[in-house]
């Protein structure tokens, strides 16, 4: 597959986002031509030299709402043969959902039936989409397998998490794999790719790297008299270029059966929230202003996956530790700081 022409060709939707672009890239590396669909409604256009530099090519990338029915079937029209599409593109802020619910079933129900159209109308056999161990909610048992009960969400962005995996199921007997994320952290090793969170981040990691370069006053921990080992919450954090790997595995595991089914993709292990941020510190040499503060609403106790089906039947395991993952979204912090003070 090193011939660019020959290139087996996979749309990513929402491929200049933070998952995305790490996907886009490790599917180039082992010799897909990606197809990049993107409002830019959450990410930054030079992102894609960034890929470049990466992938040292020109990567297709069509500034499209993959809602836009009509826009879609014109643009699949010309681009030949498709034989996968990874669904990324929808809003993620769970505060956001909470405030205006109607954008987020709007965007993300509505680009998915879409993708689901596309899928069907030119005959594109496989289809892998990004849901979330949000579906979880408290789980019934540690660590969460994928025939655990699905909760009801506590979000409009959860729900569209949950009516998505069920619009798939109920529509696409074969030829889909959904992915359910624990918690993605990390950016690229070469500090070129990474999150670009909007406004004031809701995930650990960018809230982190966001006070020790300054951008913040201090780090709120929200709750110390959990249930577990230190009293702060547990999460199953994964390295997103390990995430993104699981996507071209998904598209392997397609490729020899068609069966729909489900996956989690974590790394197996719960860190708490402390243990974070003391990793944080020791491989950064920062020191964190800390404020620990009452329970956030909603915030489950503790949830981390039993990746035991992913590495069976995928084939795929976590491989990156914690510490690789809290330095390179570090080296991806600094890296934006000079990206910032270069623009001004
Ligand atoms: N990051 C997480 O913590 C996390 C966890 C679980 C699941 N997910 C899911 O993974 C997917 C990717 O997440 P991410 O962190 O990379 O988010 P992101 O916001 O960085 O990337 C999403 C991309 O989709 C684009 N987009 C959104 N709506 C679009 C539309 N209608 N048409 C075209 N482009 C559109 C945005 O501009 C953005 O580039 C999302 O579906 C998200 O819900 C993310």
């Amino acid at each position: 597959m090193n011939n660019y022409s020959n290139r087996p060709k996979i749309v990513v939707t929402g491929g200049a986002g933070f998952i995305g672009s790490h996907t886009v890239v490790e599917l180039w590396n082992v010799g897909y031509e990606p197809i990049i669909i993107d409002n830019f409604s959450n990410s930054q256009p030079w992102i894609l030299d960034r890929i470049k530099q990466l992938t040292t090519n020109d990567i297709q990338c069509y500034d499209l709402d993959c809602a836009n029915q009509v826009a879609m079937e014109d643009l699949f029209s010309q681009l030949g043969q498709v034989i996968g599409i990874i669904h990324f593109a929808a809003y993620k802020s769970v505060s956001e959902s909470v405030a205006h619910p109607e954008k987020y079933y709007a965007n993300n129900m509505g680009s998915l039936q879409t993708i689901i159209n596309i899928k069907e109308k030119f005959n594109i056999p496989d289809l892998v989409f990004s849901s979330s161990a949000t579906v979880y909610g408290v789980a019934d048992h540690l660590p969460v397998t994928e025939d655990c009960d699905l909760k009801p969400a506590s979000s409009p962005y959860g729900e569209t998490k949950q009516l998505g995996e069920q619009l798939i199921k109920d529509q696409l007997e074969t030829g889909a794999i959904i992915l359910r994320y624990f918690n993605p952290i990390g950016a690229h090793p070469s500090g070129l790719l990474g999150e670009l969170p909007s406004g004031v981040p809701q995930n650990l990691v960018p809230f982190i790297t966001q006070t020790a370069i300054g951008d913040r006053d201090h780090l709120q921990v929200f709750g110390t008299d959990y249930e577990t080992k230190d009293g702060t919450c547990v999460r199953d954090y994964i390295h997103v270029v390990d995430l993104a790997k699981a996507h071209v595995a998904a598209l392997s595991r397609l490729l020899s059966t068609r069966r729909t089914d489900v996956y989690n993709i974590g790394t197996g292990k719960g860190n708490s929230v402390r243990e974070v941020i003391e990793t944080f510190e020791k491989v950064s040499g920062e020191q964190l202003p800390v404020k620990y503060v009452d329970r956030r609403p909603g915030d489950i106790e503790s949830i981390y996956a039993d990746c035991g089906k992913a590495a069976l039947a995928l084939h795929w395991n976590a491989t990156y530790t914690l510490e690789d993952a809290l330095m390179h979204a570090w080296q991806w912090e600094q890296s934006l700081k000079i990206e910032k003070s270069n623009a001004a």
